[in-house]
């Protein structure tokens, strides 16, 4: 509990200078849209949305959210174009407002979904991308339990992959309360991060995101956001361009 608490404080002190204004890196992800199912409903009114909002994570991630005021949703489009830079185009940004302030998010339909996950271009190479998530993870108190290279693992049976590996990572002190208050919960614990090559040499990111483990198991309400932190360092450490010396 204490820790995290430091952690997110520490997060937010940390966070600000890093993201520094640099031009945007994430252009070529833009037709690389998630199939069909996993898109905004509601037609032409969501073209915006969909146009937009894609790249980096699902439509049921986002409806799953809680419902949030029109000025609180400005704001979370905000912190998509600043702090996760985003490459929103600033005419769309009052429709994709006003689909979020209208939409009945939280309660609906697209609440019971699958949980979904979070999944984000890196703008390191894989190699590099590993090296950075370890680094940060690390720096912030987690402890790396594993390395999962599945492509190795894929060698040695003679069969080939691409560049495919899983890191397994945690701190106990974040996760004990909860698996104390919902047992099966252990199961979702250490949490996971995925690094994969694509075909075009891009390296993606992809992990659960806080929001999508609510009420998992049993798990009393609020209580996945305690680990939240873990996803904002992952999401820094490959999204931010790296630091000076
Ligand atoms: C460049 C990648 C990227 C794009 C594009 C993007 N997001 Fe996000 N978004 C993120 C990341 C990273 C998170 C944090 C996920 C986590 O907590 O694991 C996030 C989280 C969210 C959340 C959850 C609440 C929060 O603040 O963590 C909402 C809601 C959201 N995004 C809405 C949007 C909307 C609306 C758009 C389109 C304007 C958008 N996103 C476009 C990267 C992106």
């Amino acid at each position: 509990m204490m820790r995290i608490l430091t952690l997110t404080a520490g997060l937010a002190a940390f966070a600000a200078p890093s993201f520094a204004a640099e031009p945007m890196q994430f252009r070529s992800v833009k037709g690389n849209l998630p199939t069909v199912d996993r898109i905004f409903p509601g037609g032409s009114e969501a073209d915006a949305i969909n146009n937009n909002c894609l790249a980096c994570h699902s439509a049921s991630m986002v409806l799953t959210q809680p419902q949030l005021t029109r000025t609180e949703w400005q704001s979370e489009v905000d912190k998509m174009i600043h702090t996760y830079r985003a490459p929103v185009d600033p005419a769309d940004v009052p429709a994709i407002v006003e689909y979020l302030a209208s939409m009945e998010i939280g309660g609906g339909e697209m609440a019971r979904q699958d949980p979904e996950t979070t999944r984000l271009p890196s703008i390191y190479t894989f190699a590099e991308t590993i090296g950075r998530l370890r680094a940060a993870l690390e720096s912030k108190g987690f402890t790396i339990f594993a390395t999962i290279d599945h492509r190795a693992a894929a060698q040695s049976v003679g069969l080939e992959m691409p560049p495919t590996t899983v890191l397994v990572f945690g701190n106990p002190r974040g996760g004990t309360p909860l698996m104390v208050a919902a047992p099966d919960f252990a199961l979702e614990l250490p949490l996971r991060v995925l690094v994969r090559e694509d075909g075009n040499g891009r390296a993606w990111v992809v992990y659960n995101s806080a929001a999508t483990l609510e009420g998992k198991h049993d798990l009393p309400s609020g209580m996945a956001e305690r680990l939240a932190p873990a996803g904002k360092v992952i999401a820094e450490a490959v999204t931010a361009p790296a630091a000076g010396p």
